[in-house]
């Protein structure tokens, strides 16, 4: 198959990854953070190596600030519903994915703005500035669009934020892995990222992290391996807020991903991500038949195609590219509607297409080819 789903979940994964975790299953898969035996204590020294990894690669000065969580929606309701409260208000965008407004929505009490996208789905920073007010307690922003690829000007929106003494959490589902971030530079108070995209972990993982000051009440309760005579459930990072048996072996091949991206360099994936995407985009953009969304130039998105064929419902347009073609698409709203609004495409959806780390150009030729082929 030729694999172009790379925004929902990358394939194929870098060897290494699935060479540690199988070697942890096969060796030493024990309960980290419980027992005391050498198993356990090997296990929990992988799993805090890994939060010292991801440290590093976020320049997080603090290593305990990371919770693990099963993925990037765990993490954006853990800061949502452990953060905020009744009578908040809270600034978002119109490119935000569910696992940001239906949290919200649900939290209830809580007052949004949604800050407006250009039809190329950007959104200016000086919209987030005339949203805030002096009640405003947060501020939420998808660093790059899981629709239309569009990168967003975090920088800027994270010194307002610092200015004018709001919280600023991003979530880098699409770009973490692909453009480097800084979580001190940009004034990151709160980072929700995915393992199974471009960090190469597989499913199963994700992590919060949290600044140093902030004490988000847990989505559970439970067994912590520590303070285990007291049945309140601790409040400190980050086992308070990671209750239960951890996903040890995702976690660990969640390292290995970040270690395979440090080895052969952040820029070069993304070099490469603008060369292949780029070659797709271009060939799409001259295409009459064609609808393509978001910005033209592939230095401005990470690496998403969104798509129509005029005249073709895009879930027919996935299913013919899956049948006839062997390509893996995804159809639909992508979890987020307001993009779509955004976009113009609410009503009918788009196709689209993400390739990853490991896509070849001759797999970008086969599929320009298969779209020409279905648009007749
Ligand atoms: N959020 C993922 C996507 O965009 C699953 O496909």
């Amino acid at each position: 198959m030729i694999y172009l789903d790379n925004a929902a979940t990358s394939f194929p994964k870098p060897r290494r990854v699935i060479t540690e975790i199988c070697r942890c299953m096969t060796h030493y898969c024990a309960n980290p953070g419980r027992s005391g035996h050498d198993m356990a204590a090997k296990m929990a020294s992988n799993i805090y190596e890994t939060r010292e990894t991801i440290a590093e690669f976020f320049n997080i000065q603090n290593p305990l600030r990371i919770v693990f969580t099963s993925n990037a929606t765990e993490a954006l309701n853990l800061a949502i519903k452990g953060l905020l409260k009744p009578g908040d208000h809270v600034v978002t965008t119109a490119m935000e994915h569910n696992s940001v407004l239906r949290p919200l929505k649900e939290l209830g009490g809580i007052r949004i703005s949604v800050v407006p996208a250009s039809k190329e789905g950007k959104v200016s920073a000086e919209g987030i500035r005339a949203a805030i007010n002096s009640s405003t307690s947060m501020v939420i922003c998808t660093h790059s669009s899981n629709v239309t690829g569009t990168i967003q000007p975090i920088k800027e929106i994270g010194a307002i934020c610092r200015k004018n003494n709001v919280l600023f959490m991003v979530d880098a589902s699409q770009s973490a892995g692909i453009i480097p971030i800084d979580v001190e530079k940009n004034n990151i108070d709160i980072l929700a990222c995915p393992g199974h995209k471009s960090l190469f972990g597989p499913q199963g993982t994700g992590f919060l992290y949290v600044r140093p000051g902030l004490h988000p009440i847990p989505l559970r309760s439970g067994g912590t391996g520590t303070d285990s005579a007291n049945l309140n459930q601790p409040r400190y990072l980050p086992e308070g807020c990671e209750a239960g048996t951890q996903n040890g072996p995702g976690i660990i091949g969640l390292r290995e991903g970040i270690r395979f991206i440090n080895d052969t360099g952040i820029s070069a994936i993304r070099e490469r991500e603008i060369h292949i995407c780029g070659l797709l985009l271009e060939e799409l953009l001259n295409m009459p038949k064609i609808l393509v969304y978001g910005p033209a130039n592939q230095s401005e998105k990470t690496a998403v195609v969104s798509f129509n064929i005029k005249g073709t419902d895009c879930e027919s347009t996935a299913d013919q590219l899956n049948r006839h073609f062997g390509i893996a698409a995804r159809a639909g709203y992508h979890c987020a509607p307001l993009a779509h609004k955004a976009i113009g495409t609410f009503g009918e959806g788009a196709v689209r297409l993400s390739p990853g780390a490991f896509t070849t150009e001759e797999e970008i030729i086969k599929t320009v080819n298969a779209i020409r082929k279905i648009s007749g």
